[in-house]
């Protein structure tokens, strides 16, 4: 903990002092001992303005609101810009448990002194009218004034924008702070690793976009795992009602996938309109996949109205049998490109976004070479068996007077066998 700390002891030493002791800018502050982070607050009372000083070993995201919960809370969001040499300060207003939208109308201004030196955030602030926003106010009589402060997970936000998106936060609490205490002569608070003024209110709620994460595993699982293994153990066993009855157990993943997928497009802003590829996309393969299912039983319908052929050679695949076949093998393939961009889309790690590449890889890689060699075994017996044909027909003829060339009752001759065509 020690070392997190050190640079910004050293920041407080090297900074140009902004008042002497005997005049600090009156200030609450809360020190937040597990992550070394800071937060003070002075309230000028000559001014309408709002000083903030703020330091913390760097997360994708900090930030503090006023309030006890989300709905209506003004929250000021710091996370590293895009060069990660400075500290954005985002002022947003939340609606609800989802993520706050940027409020243009507050105005920041960034201070001398605002960096990111060694992994750790800086931040010296001015905000103009933090004091009252739409929807709330700050009580500034207060000795209890209600705040919450949340951790972004670990994933890597770098952004100028005050639009950046978020990723719901691993960790969030609740405290107060003494507003007369933070009134007084104003100025940014000087540095301080104590807590002053402030005092935590219950313990530390640890959370994480579960909802996300199922999303993903559901439908990923499905795709990548259940649904080779329903096509191996398929050609194994050849057995339609195995078949069947796997492939409803992979509509059910896909569909609560899905829904979870809807659930949480709800949480942040990036997502609440359904307009990104991934959703669109993700749409368009969730219809695809039911159509295969639709088309599926009609094939299965088929096949029961249809007779069993007499001879145990194998079937020739109908129109319909074909295209359930290549609409499955083409809407796997989207899917599992669409898992992809689901990871972009949710900011996951670089290294969760390889894991999935390279297990995609080593799942469809093998397959491609399974099927590769199912087709060309099955072009050799084709071949093997139209010079089969060939030589039985040769035999035929020879065996007929010269003047006919067909026999009178078509072709192919009678008790000959039509042609043949494997499917699996
Ligand atoms: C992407 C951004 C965010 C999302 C998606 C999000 C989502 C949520 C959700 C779903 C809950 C309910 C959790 C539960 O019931 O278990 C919640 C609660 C909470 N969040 Fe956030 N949040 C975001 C950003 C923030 C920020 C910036 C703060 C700032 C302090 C914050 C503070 C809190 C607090 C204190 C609670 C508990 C109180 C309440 O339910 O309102 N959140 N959040
Ligand atoms: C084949 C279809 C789909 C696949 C394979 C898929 C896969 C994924 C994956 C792997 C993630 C990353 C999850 C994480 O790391 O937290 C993700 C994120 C997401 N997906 Fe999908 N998805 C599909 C369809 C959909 C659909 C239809 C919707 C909504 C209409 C949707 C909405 C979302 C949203 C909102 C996120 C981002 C959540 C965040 O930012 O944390 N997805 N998806």
């Amino acid at each position: 903990m020690l070392p997190s700390l050190l640079p910004i002891l050293l920041l407080a030493l090297i900074l140009p002092s902004r008042v002497s002791s005997d005049s600090n800018p009156a200030a609450s502050t809360l020190y937040l001992s597990e992550t070394g982070t800071t937060f003070s607050l002075n309230i000028p009372n000559n001014s309408s303005d709002v000083y903030i000083y703020f330091s913390s070993p760097a997360y994708s995201w900090f930030a503090v609101g006023a309030g006890d919960k989300m709905a209506g809370s003004l929250m000021l969001i710091m996370y590293p810009s895009a060069n990660n040499k400075n500290v954005t300060v985002s002022p947003r207003i939340a609606t609800g448990n989802s993520e706050p939208t940027f409020a243009p109308e507050i105005q920041i201004s960034v201070l001398p002194g605002t960096t990111i030196f060694n992994d750790s955030f800086v931040l010296n602030a001015i905000c103009h009218n933090c004091r009252s926003w739409n929807g709330g106010s700050l009580d500034l009589t207060a000795v209890s004034q209600p705040w919450m402060y949340a951790f972004g997970p670990a994933i890597d936000l770098y952004s100028d924008s005050p639009e950046a998106p978020l990723r719901r936060h691993r960790e969030y609490g609740y405290f107060t702070m003494d507003m007369n205490q933070a009134t007084g002569l104003g100025g940014v608070p000087i540095p301080s690793t104590s807590m002053n003024g402030a005092r935590l209110v219950g313990d530390v709620v640890m959370d994480g976009d579960k909802a996300s994460v199922t999303h993903g595993i559901l439908i990923v699982f499905a795709v990548l795992i259940l649904y080779p293994l329903n096509v191996i153990l398929v050609g194994f066993f050849k057995s339609m009602k195995f078949h069947v009855v796997f492939s409803i157990i992979i509509m059910c993943f896909i569909l609560a996938g899905f829904g979870v997928g809807i659930y949480v497009s709800g949480e942040y802003n990036r997502s609440k309109h359904f307009t990104s590829a991934h959703q669109i996309f993700g749409f368009i393969i969730v219809a695809i996949f039911i159509a295969l299912a639709a088309l599926g039983g009609l094939v299965s319908r088929q096949r029961r109205v249809q007779p069993t052929p007499a001879s145990d050679a194998p079937r020739k695949a109908s129109t319909l049998e074909l295209a359930h076949t290549w609409t499955g093998r083409g809407v796997w393939v989207l899917a599992i490109i669409n898992g992809g961009t689901g990871l972009k889309f949710s900011s996951s790690p670089m290294h969760t976004q390889i894991i999935y590449a390279l297990v995609t890889i080593a799942i469809a890689l093998p397959l491609v070479i399974v099927y590769s060699i199912m087709w060309r075994r099955r072009r050799v017996k084709k071949e093997e068996e139209e010079e089969d044909r060939d030589v039985v027909l040769q035999a035929y003829y020879a065996t007929q007077p010269k003047q006919e060339v067909y026999p009178a009752q078509g072709y192919p001759p009678q008790g000959y066998p039509p042609q043949q065509q494997q499917r699996w």
